[in-house]
């Protein structure tokens, strides 16, 4: 989590830096800061809450440097406060760093600083960086923070300034992302793309341990042992409008209009009528998938709840069994992982650090691991064995919907994949398959269509205290990723639960107006959600479905429906949680809260 940029140029680095940052407040906006070479001096000008008190602080303070470092706090060492905001400086306040990431041996660090006489400030992690340069600086700001960099335990993106050499940014990345902008006579680190795009589309993604070194002259990259590393430049593609609102009050809402495009590019060249599935640039063989005898599906958050659809879809098909689990637990227990297992890791943003620590460790074990992830360079990108990209497009809301679908068709395309290699489902059903998601871009828009229906229900329900999310298979996988939409940007307790577990405890939850969203899309369980919905409607509550066209007879037991159209039951989830996506979305409204930067959260959580 958190951002850094890092300026080098002729432009006033304080404008570059903000407008920088405000790209990357998805990942953290707890507090901002900027250090920048104003006469000689570094300047740092800091403050708990979002970019816009900066803002503020920066119109006062008037910084005319062209020289500067930034970043946006999502805090974990310290409370959000001005004095734990990022940049930090050494005592003298002549050499500043912003960091991202956690470092993991601070403390005895710290102690070790501290008896050398360094005095510390703040309670963050961060704050030994520019005291171990400030420790091994003689001369040279490269050399120090290389040094500095070899005491460091943990995961970083850093960027660092010093007033002894005002023409100079180093930076350095191990474990977090970070990107370098190449502009003309002005470059730029960030810990994102979106952050430079403004001035350029051509940028380096550093690996781990690369160092670079800004100068006026230009840019420069070494490894740690200090030899120049010829880095390929990667030419962004993707619209910077893409990462604008484009006409919408906010992100999410954009995002999940983008929905029926996401789709069809995700589809696209993979799927094709007619023709077997094309897993781009793939290297498992026929006879790998052959061998392949357990899957582990890997994510955290919303990212899980498509390795949930992932698994039904999978084991459907390919007739392989498959476990989900969340990356935090599975790093830390010991799963049985022998070369024969497979790890799909699915991630948005492909730095999640436990997601990545996850793939790792199968990688250690031999199993072979397929990355879906939306960020071309990305970490758990680079260090798979392939890689499905969703073609999702930059997703800024912190909560995720486009990717979310996007994922969803990654896994419906690998299990069409390996289902055509094993020959485990007769080629009529594939080509089924095939055809309904061929169908899903437009049949999405449809759904968008009900948008006021929606925007009534949030109304009717947005000061409810808890709601429930009710459904059975593939319903019930969508079910809990409803219930993490909902509470993460309306903070409305709400919980998921597979409708026929109802009567072994959630039920004694259910009382007098009790909201619950069931989920009725798959049809060989539709009589069963039906009971399941009169089980609660017995009790109190009041019940808004969601189920297939033609399916209207759940009126009779129902308060209100949303109908989705009709598809084929395995990709009805594609469908489904749109309208759920639009309910969180606009009971957030209604409640007046942050809808694309929910509180305590952030996009992308790079610490454990
Ligand atoms: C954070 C975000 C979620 C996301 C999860 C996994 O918690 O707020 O929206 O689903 O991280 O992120 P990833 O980038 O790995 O998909």
């Amino acid at each position: 989590m958190c951002g850094i940029v890092g300026y080098l140029g002729n432009r006033k680095a304080s404008d570059v830096l903000v407008e920088g940052l405000s790209k990357l407040e998805y990942r953290g906006y707890d507090s901002a800061g900027v250090a920048v070479l104003e006469e000689g001096n570094v300047v740092v000008q800091k403050c708990k809450g979002r970019l816009a008190n900066l803002e503020v602080k920066l119109d006062e303070s008037k910084l005319e440097g062209h020289v500067g470092i930034g970043h946006t706090r999502w805090a974990t060492h310290g409370a959000p406060s001005d004095l734990n905001s990022h940049p930090h400086t050494n005592e003298d306040g002549t050499i500043a760093a912003v960091h991202n990431g956690i470092i993991e041996n601070y403390i005895i660090l710290r102690e070790w600083l501290t008896s050398e006489g360094y005095k510390f400030k703040s309670e963050t992690d961060t704050e030994v960086i520019p005291h171990l340069v400030d420790y091994y600086y003689e001369g040279d700001l490269l050399d120090a923070v290389m040094k500095a960099a070899k005491k460091l335990e943990g995961s970083y993106a850093i960027g660092v300034i010093s007033k002894n050499e005002p023409d100079k940014l180093v930076a350095v990345r191990k474990d977090s992302p970070l990107i370098v902008g190449l502009g003309k006579e002005e470059n730029f680190i960030a810990s994102d793309i979106p952050a430079v795009l403004n001035y350029t589309r051509d940028v380096y993604l550093l690996e781990d341990n690369e160092f670079v070194l800004i100068e006026n002259q230009g840019v420069k990259i070494f490894t740690s042992k200090k030899e120049e590393v010829n880095k390929e430049v990667y030419h962004v593609t993707w619209n910077a409008d893409a990462a604008e609102k484009g006409g919408y009050d906010h992100f999410m809402l954009k995002e999940i209009h983008e929905q029926p495009k996401a789709i069809k590019d995700t589809l696209t060249s993979r799927i094709v009528k007619g023709q077997n599935v094309t897993l781009d640039s793939i290297t498992i063989t026929k006879e790998q998938i052959a061998e392949i005898d357990k899957i582990y599906i890997v994510a955290c958050g919303t990212a899980y709840h498509a390795g949930v659809v992932g698994k039904y879809a999978i084991e459907r098909l390919a007739k392989v069994p498959v476990e989900v689990e969340v990356a935090s637990e599975f790093r830390y227990r010991d799963p049985l992982i022998t070369e024969n297992t497979l790890m799909i890791v699915i991630s948005q943003s492909g730095e999640t650090a436990d997601t990545l620590a996850a793939l790792r460790l199968a990688k250690a074990e031999n199993a072979r691991v397929i990355a879906v992830t939306n960020v071309v360079g990305s970490s758990v990108a680079r260090e798979a064995d392939d890689v499905l990209y969703t073609w999702a497009g930059p997703e800024i809301a912190v909560a995720s919907t486009k990717a979310y679908v996007t994922q969803l068709i990654a896994m419906y395309i690998i299990s069409l994949y390996f289902a055509e290699n094993k020959g485990t489902v007769r080629k009529s059903e594939i080509d089924k398959i095939k055809c309904a998601l061929l169908n899903l871009s437009e049949k999405a828009a449809e759904v968008l269509n009900h948008k006021d229906l929606i925007k009534d229900f949030a109304k009717r329900i947005c000061n409810d205290q808890d709601m429930y999310f009710l459904g059975r298979g593939l319903d019930y996988a969508v079910a809990m990723e409803g219930s993490l939409k909902l509470k993460e940007i309306s903070y409305i307790h709400s919980e998921a639960y597979a409708a026929g577990e109802l009567k072994h405890g959630p039920i004694a939850l259910i009382e007098d107006d009790t909201t619950v969203i069931a989920l009725a899309t798959q049809e060989h369980l539709f009589d069963k959600m039906l009971s399941n919905i009169k089980e609660v409607k017995t009790r109190g509550a009041k019940v808004i479905a969601i189920a297939m066209e033609g399916h209207d007879v759940i009126e009779k037991t129902v308060d209100s429906a949303i109908y989705i159209p009709r598809v084929m039951p395995i990709v009805a989830p594609i469908l489904s949680v749109i309208p759920l996506q639009l309910l969180s979305y606009y009971v957030s409204i209604e409640k007046g809260c942050d809808v694309d930067k929910p509180r305590n959260l952030a996009k992308s959580v790079t610490v454990e």
